[in-house]
């Protein structure tokens, strides 16, 4: 684990009422206190684009990655007037996130959102697939998501605020040829936020997951294009989503105005598993 990034800023004094983007209302409580949130896997993609859409609702993001590749994004938040500061965590090590979060805590307060994103794919079909792809997928994809939640979690429940969204995957929901391991993740991600949305619902806090389609991304830059051409035909609105469908919706569920709403998973697909 790498200290906190050198990409900082002071907190800001921000009006109440600022609407975002999407026109749903800021999470921001009080005049120059503003929500922090954890974005794991940051660095580039899907978390890249979160982390971006939760700076522009005037939410102070602490962007994760493995990789130094977090910084990067933090300073580009900085540079367009956000407040963030970067991590290097491995998220796969339940040793290193304790120690993150620790260190965040000592820093910021309370986290008040957590968006557990970082993911990887090792892809085989079961017969081939070797011990290692099954548990390096289990301990990023899912174990992360355990190891985030139970250390983020008490600031939340004293504060009885709270908003943390786990990226599954519609894979969760349908199984996927040759990613035994990546389904079993996501599904195990989405029986985690329910769950996790029953114990702590009566604390204000809202526990849910987004399970994205085909989204472009690294990820899924690494298919050929054949696939990537099938894959559009199945999708009703014929194209794949972008980063961004994503960062909305999570922007949406991170909101005050989705403060009822708990225990959901909000497909993103533009149909493809309706
Ligand atoms: N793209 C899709 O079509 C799609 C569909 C459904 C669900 N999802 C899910 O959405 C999430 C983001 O996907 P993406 O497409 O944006 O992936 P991506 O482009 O491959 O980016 C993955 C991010 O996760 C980080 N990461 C991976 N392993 C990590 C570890 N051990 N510790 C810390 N960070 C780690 C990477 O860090 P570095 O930058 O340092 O490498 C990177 O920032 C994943 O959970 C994925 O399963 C994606």
């Amino acid at each position: 684990m790498q200290p906190l990034g050198s990409a900082e800023q002071p907190l800001k004094k921000i009006p109440i009422d600022v609407e975002g983007a999407c026109g749903h209302n800021l999470a921001m409580v009080e005049i120059g206190k503003m929500r922090v949130a954890v974005v794991t896997g940051a660095g580039r993609g899907l978390g890249a684009a979160i982390a971006k859409k939760l700076a522009q609702q005037s939410i102070r993001v602490i962007c994760v990655s493995r990789s130094k590749n977090c910084e990067k994004i933090a300073t580009e938040i900085i540079a367009a007037g956000g407040a963030a500061e970067s991590m290097a965590v491995d998220v796969s090590d339940g040793e290193a996130v304790k120690l993150a979060c620790e260190k965040l805590l000592e820093k910021q307060g309370t986290v008040d959102i957590l968006v557990n994103n970082a993911g990887i794919t090792r892809d085989a079909l079961v017969l081939r697939m070797g011990g290692e792809d099954w548990e390096d997928v289990i301990r990023t994809n899912l174990s992360s998501c355990f190891h985030w939640t139970k250390h983020l979690l008490r600031g939340m429940t004293q504060n009885r605020w709270g908003r943390i969204v786990n990226i599954s995957s519609v894979v969760g929901k349908t199984g996927n040829f040759g990613q035994a391991n990546y389904a079993a993740a996501k599904a195990g991600m989405i029986g985690f936020t329910k769950s996790v949305a029953k114990e702590v619902a009566s604390r204000g806090i809202c526990v849910n997951a987004i399970a994205p389609g085909f989204i472009e991304s690294d990820m899924t830059a690494a298919l050929s294009e054949k696939i990537t051409e099938e894959m559009k035909k199945l999708i009703p609105m014929k194209r794949m989503g972008n980063p961004e469908d994503i960062a909305n919706a999570v922007s949406f569920l991170c909101s005050e105005g989705a403060g009822y709403i708990t225990g959901e998973v909000l497909t993103v697909d533009g149909g493809m598993t309706m």
